[in-house]
C-alpha cells in the first residue's frame, strides 16, 4: 500500500528520518467493512455499546482460527491505519499552542500504526464477524483479533 502524499504537518509538530528497513513483517489476516469512506467520517472512538454494525471479513486462511470465536461476548480487534504518516514524533491534533508527544495520543499516526478497539460481538457468519465499536475507514487491514480479557482474580 503507497501513499500519494503524507498529511500535511500543522504548527509545532515534529517528525523525525524513518529507518530504512524494518525489523519485523506483519501479514494481513483480512480487512473491516464500515461505514466510512473517509477518515473524516469516522468517530474518534468506536462505541462498542450503540454501534453501528460494522464487519470484519477474515481471509481464507485464517478461518479455522475462528473457532471458538462465536459466543464470546467482546473482543480485541487490531487493525492497521493504512493511511497514516508514519514518522510524526510530536502531534497537534487540537491545532493547540504547543503539540504532545506521539505515545501520550491515541492518535492513527505512529511508527506502527496498529490501531485496537474492544467490540462487542454481535454474531459471526462464516468468514464475517458483525460487531460494534470500530472507527475505522472501510477497507483498513485487519492485523489480529483476541478475545477481551475475562476478570482476573
Ligand atoms: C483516533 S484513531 C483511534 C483508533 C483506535 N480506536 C485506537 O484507539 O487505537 C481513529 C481515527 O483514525 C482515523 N482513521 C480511520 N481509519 C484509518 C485508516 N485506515 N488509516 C488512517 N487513519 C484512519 C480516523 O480519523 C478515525 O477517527
Amino acid at each position: 500500500m503507497t501513499l500519494t502524499a503524507p498529511d500535511p504537518m500543522r504548527p509545532h509538530e515534529e517528525c523525525v528520518h524513518l529507518p530504512g528497513g524494518f525489523d519485523a513483517g506483519v501479514w494481513f489476516i483480512g480487512r473491516i467493512r464500515t461505514p466510512w469512506a473517509r477518515r473524516e467520517d469516522c468517530p474518534k472512538r468506536g462505541d462498542p455499546e450503540n454501534g453501528p454494525e460494522c464487519h470484519i471479513e477474515v481471509d481464507a486462511p485464517w478461518l479455522s482460527a475462528l473457532a471458538g470465536v462465536e459466543g464470546k461476548d467482546r473482543m480485541q480487534v487490531l487493525y492497521w491505519m493504512h493511511l497514516s504518516r508514519r514518522d510524526l514524533v510530536r502531534q497537534n491534533p487540537c491545532f493547540d499552542a504547543q503539540s504532545v508527544g506521539t505515545f501520550a495520543l491515541r492518535s492513527p499516526l505512529r511508527p506502527n500504526p496498529i490501531a485496537s478497539s474492544f467490540v462487542r460481538l454481535l454474531r459471526v457468519e462464516g468468514k464475517f464477524l458483525t460487531v460494534w465499536g470500530l472507527d475505522c475507514i472501510d477497507g483498513t487491514p485487519l492485523v489480529d483479533l483476541k478475545p477481551e480479557f475475562g476478570v482476573l482474580p
